[in-house]
């Protein structure tokens, strides 16, 4: 072990967690203690008469997923995945599911050739997301095929500009379809997602401005709704929001359904201000395999020399059990990738400075981007509490 101790208490008490289990290979840690703050956190943020929607893809483990459904007390999620929906309707068959990606017909028919015999009624329980009358009329169709009735809810495009209902004659075309054949299709409200509030530069568009237009586009296509279906609007599923937004939907919302996920595990993408009180909870870990001094590439050495000579970030250079993650280096502070060495799966390069040093078998901890890929990508996920891994979850497979 190295005793220049290259991490600040917390990582170094993860470290020695992963130690103590024997755990020297690249791996998922879940800060359990931090996660289910977060889930409270999350919890507090919803407006009294509005549901907490769970982003399942964002969680894709059913452990976890469990923990943070007792935690924010929803039984509601958003599932994006055909395998990971049969899944989770074989996990939780008392919740309420919305996709929250229009699903290829086919994936659907899929699903109902393989609903499980366990009390789950999709006609109940799940809305299929909608964004064009074309797929509409496929889901007529399916419904017609199979005899049954399906819930339906729309997409609507409120400023991210990925599909959906982009104007009110795209969402009364759908609505006219609906209203035609009550027999087979069920209107369930409307979707929207705002991730794209506070993201663009402040100048070009501040937070707040984005979300009071999103908020707008949300009013207007429930208007339309609400008009076109009057007698269905109390029992209307008005989702959206997102983690990037959920702070904000708390206060004078269209929304009676609010998704989040990641905001349980704030992967680096989440580092906003609207989340400034979540705390990171999902690491990638992985063990130096070999510590040298300097950055040294092959070819002649003047070369390494003009590129990386005095430079106090190379000061080191670390080949770590494999790499090529989409993730950032954190602890240690100081570590770097190195573009010209080249991206390797198996054996990456990471540079870093003169102090903090890390040693052979020291560990390295980087922040993902994102939970989703993540959370499937790594084996059983280890489960860190007060200084020990006190649990492994395995994320859905693809099945
Ligand atoms: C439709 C929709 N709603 C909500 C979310 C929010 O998920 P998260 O809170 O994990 O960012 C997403 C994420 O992609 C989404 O696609």
């Amino acid at each position: 072990m190295n005793s220049t101790e290259p991490h600040d208490a917390y990582f170094n008490a993860l470290q020695q967690a992963l130690n103590q289990a024997g755990i020297a290979w690249p791996s998922v840690v879940i800060d359990r203690a931090r996660m289910r703050r977060n889930a409270v956190r999350l919890k507090n943020l919803i407006a009294p008469g509005s549901r907490l929607r769970l982003v399942e893809k964002s969680l894709p483990v059913p452990a976890l997923l469990d923990e943070a459904m007792a935690l924010t007390g929803t039984r509601a999620l958003m599932v994006f995945h055909e395998p990971q929906l049969r899944q989770v309707v074989q996990h939780y068959p008392d919740s309420d599911l919305l996709m929250g990606k229009p699903m290829p017909v086919l994936a659907a028919l899929h699903f109902y050739r393989h609903l499980p015999d366990n009390g789950f009624d999709p006609a109940r329980q799940l809305q299929w997301l909608i964004d064009t009358p074309a797929r509409l009329q496929e889901y007529l169709e399916l419904a017609q095929g199979l005899g049954t009735r399906l819930r339906i809810n729309i997409e609507i495009d409120v400023g991210l500009h990925r599909g959906g209902a982009a104007d009110p004659a795209a969402l009364r075309a759908m609505l006219d379809q609906l209203r035609k054949a009550p027999e087979h299709l069920e209107f369930s409200g409307l979707m929207g997602y705002d991730a794209h509030v506070g993201k663009l530069p402040p100048l070009l568009q501040r937070r707040d401005t984005g979300f009071a237009k999103a908020v707008e586009a949300y009013r207007a296509y429930q208007a339309i709704a609400r008009a076109e279906f009057p007698e269905l609007a109390p029992a209307m599923c008005w989702n959206g929001a997102g983690s990037p937004t959920v702070a904000l939907h708390r206060q004078h919302s269209p929304l009676n359904d609010v998704s989040a996920g990641s905001a349980l595990l704030k992967p680096l993408e989440f580092d906003i201000e609207p989340l400034a009180e979540f705390e990171p909870a999902i690491f990638v870990t992985t063990p130096v395999l070999k510590a040298q001094r300097g950055t040294r590439l092959p070819g002649p050495p003047w070369l390494s020399k003009l590129l990386y000579g005095g430079r106090a970030n190379r000061a080191h250079s670390y080949f770590i059990y494999g790499g090529g993650w989409p993730a950032e280096p954190v602890s240690p502070a100081g570590l770097v990738t190195n573009k010209q060495f080249g991206l390797s799966f198996n054996q990456s390069i990471l540079n870093g400075p003169r102090t903090p040093a890390l040693a052979v078998n020291d560990t390295v901890f980087f922040r993902p981007y994102q939970s989703e890929g993540t959370l499937l990508h790594y084996g059983p996920i280890r489960v860190i509490d007060d200084g020990l891994v006190v649990d492994e979850w395995l994320p859905f497979g693809e099945v």
